[in-house]
Parts: C-alpha cells; sequence; structure tokens
C-alpha cells in the first residue's frame, strides 16, 4: 500500500488511482474511530490553514468538511458567494489570490463551473479539494459512498451498484462511476433515456431504463435526486410521473427476493426519487454516509497537507 497520495490536488476521482482511493479508505477507518471518541480532536492540521470557498449552496458537504477541519485542529476561513466581492464583479482568480495572501495553505472549493477547481489549481499554489463543480464532478461524495458501501458489505469489489436518477446533471453519478470502476465494482446507470448521457456507454456501465429490473439486479441502489436547478428544457413530462416509472417505493422493495441497500447523497425530494418509507427504512444507510462523509474528509485533508 502506498504511504501517500499520488497527488497534490483532489480535483476528480478521473485523475487519482485505486491506491490513493485504499489509502483514503483506510485512513478514514482510523479517524472514524477518533471521531467515536469522547474528545474528537486531534492536533494533525495545527497550524494548517484552510479556505472553505462555497459558489454554490450546500448544506451537507460544507458542514462536514468544516466539521472534519475542526476536528484535524486546522484554522478555517469561510467564505460564501453571495456575501463576497464576487457578486461585486470580481473574478474567481482575484477572490482566490486574496485570500491566498492571508496564507492560505489549502482551499475547498464548490463552484458552479465544470473545472474551476482544475482551473485554480495551475494558478495558485495552494492544494485545492473540489467540493463539487457543476456536473462534472464531486469526489469526497463518491469516496464516503464507496466507503459506505465497504462498510457494510465487506468490499466493493464485484459488488452491483446500480445509480439511479438524473445521470444527466448529476456530479456526484460521474464521481461515483470512476470510484467504483476503480474498486472493481460493475456498476450499472438507471434512468429515462432522456437523463442519461449518450457518452456514459463508453466510460464501462452498463445502461437501463428499467428500475425494477435493475432493482432486482443490483446489491446497492444509490438513488440521485432530479436537478431541477440545472435543467434547461424538459427532460420529463412532470415529477409526478417521474415518480410513478422511476420513483423507488416499498413495495417494489417487498417484491425482490433478497435485501438490497438503498444509499442517497441528499438533499432528498420526498415522494419524487424514493418515498419515505424507503428512505427511513432499515435498508437505507443514508445518514450513515452522512457520518463517513466526516470521516472520509479528515483522510482526504490529513494526506493532502502531509505532503507539506
Ligand atoms: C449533491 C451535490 O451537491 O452534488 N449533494 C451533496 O453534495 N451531498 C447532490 C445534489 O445536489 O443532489
Amino acid at each position: 500500500m502506498a504511504k501517500g497520495l499520488s497527488t497534490r490536488h483532489l480535483i476528480g476521482i478521473k485523475n487519482i488511482t485505486e491506491d490513493d482511493i485504499r489509502l483514503i479508505f483506510e485512513t478514514a477507518d482510523n479517524f472514524k474511530e477518533v471521531i467515536n471518541r469522547p474528545i474528537k480532536k486531534v492536533p494533525s492540521l495545527r497550524d494548517i490553514t484552510v479556505a472553505n470557498l462555497f459558489f454554490e449552496s450546500s448544506t451537507r458537504t460544507r458542514v462536514s468538511f468544516e466539521l472534519a477541519e475542526r476536528r484535524l485542529s486546522a484554522d478555517i476561513v469561510n467564505f460564501t458567494a453571495s456575501s463576497s466581492s464576487v457578486s461585486k464583479g470580481e473574478t474567481l482568480l482575484d477572490t482566490v489570490n486574496n485570500i491566498l495572501s492571508m496564507k492560505v495553505d489549502m482551499v475547498v472549493m464548490r463552484h458552479p463551473a465544470p473545472g474551476a477547481c482544475v482551473y485554480l489549481s495551475s494558478r495558485i499554489p495552494a492544494n485545492i479539494i473540489n467540493a463539487g463543480d457543476g456536473t462534472h464532478e464531486h469526489p469526497t461524495q463518491a469516496l464516503l459512498d464507496a466507503f459506505s458501501i465497504r462498510e457494510k458489505l465487506g468490499d466493493v469489489t464485484g459488488k452491483k451498484i446500480a445509480i439511479i436518477g438524473d445521470i444527466l446533471h448529476s456530479r456526484v453519478a460521474l464521481s461515483n462511476v470512476f470510484c467504483l470502476l476503480k474498486l472493481g465494482a460493475k456498476v450499472r446507470v438507471c434512468g429515462p433515456p432522456t437523463l442519461i448521457p449518450k457518452h456514459y456507454a463508453e466510460l464501462g456501465v452498463e445502461i437501463s431504463h428499467d428500475v425494477q429490473e435493475t432493482l432486482r439486479w443490483c446489491d446497492v441502489a444509490n438513488v440521485l435526486r432530479i436537478q431541477l436547478e440545472r435543467q434547461d428544457i424538459k427532460y420529463f413530462p412532470s415529477l409526478r410521473e417521474y415518480h410513478q416509472y422511476f420513483g423507488i417505493n416499498r413495495q417494489m422493495l417487498e417484491s425482490l427476493d433478497r435485501e438490497i441497500v438503498i444509499m442517497h447523497p441528499g438533499p432528498i425530494n420526498r415522494g419524487v426519487e424514493i418515498t419515505s418509507d424507503v428512505a427511513d427504512s432499515p435498508h437505507s444507510i443514508i445518514l450513515q454516509q452522512v457520518e463517513n462523509g466526516v470521516a472520509i474528509r479528515m483522510a482526504v485533508l490529513y494526506l493532502l497537507a502531509a505532503q507539506y
């Protein structure tokens, strides 16, 4: 097993190796143990300053990164676009350079533009962690999803994972596909034809438009939200119809001859892609995913900082 990551930045899962992923998991195993202790803080990132730059709304990811940083004893600067000079016309590079003049070592950034993190990584000296760039990648979400599958099923290799929903607009879907394939899982995406981009066929995943058959096939169903805020045209007639054809409900799970694991990255639109009785059922590991997010982000921050 490698001792360090092969990269200075975490821009996407596409650019990291299977060894990187397994090292992050092993490090996260240790941090998960730490955050379940009465004293949850370790001094690993003392003297490191992290800027959390959120140019797009976020609840879980922002809170999770901030908790991870605090538990590693980092100094933190928080920045959201709505309360910053971005709304006064400043460029991304100017905003970030100003923040870096204040001697920031690492940047966690969420931005609506795909590629915003890679753009910054070639222009500023800090380590960059992508917390979601438009419809492109959301690497820490994919890592925590795969980590949660490994925790629940013992391993990811050889498992059948279905990603169901709005694949076209989802950075979670793309990062999950890269991560799960690198770990040797069998991956299938499922949704209406209009919400599955054609290039997915070349990534090495199966494509299906039949939810019931996909549920029979898979060990794990990772259910995604319809990203209405990213949809420029109508991709299906109505949310009611989407629910009727692609929503996951209890009867569908009960009709299977074995138990499958239900996941969702949040935020959930209850009654659209998933009913409450499924989201809150014992099949669901949705809250374990959130818990694991802190340990995974601690591991990523720690391993990147270890390169100083
Ligand atoms: C996702 C995101 O922002 O990409 N949520 C998350 O980070 N937990 C998925 C979504 O917005 O639907």
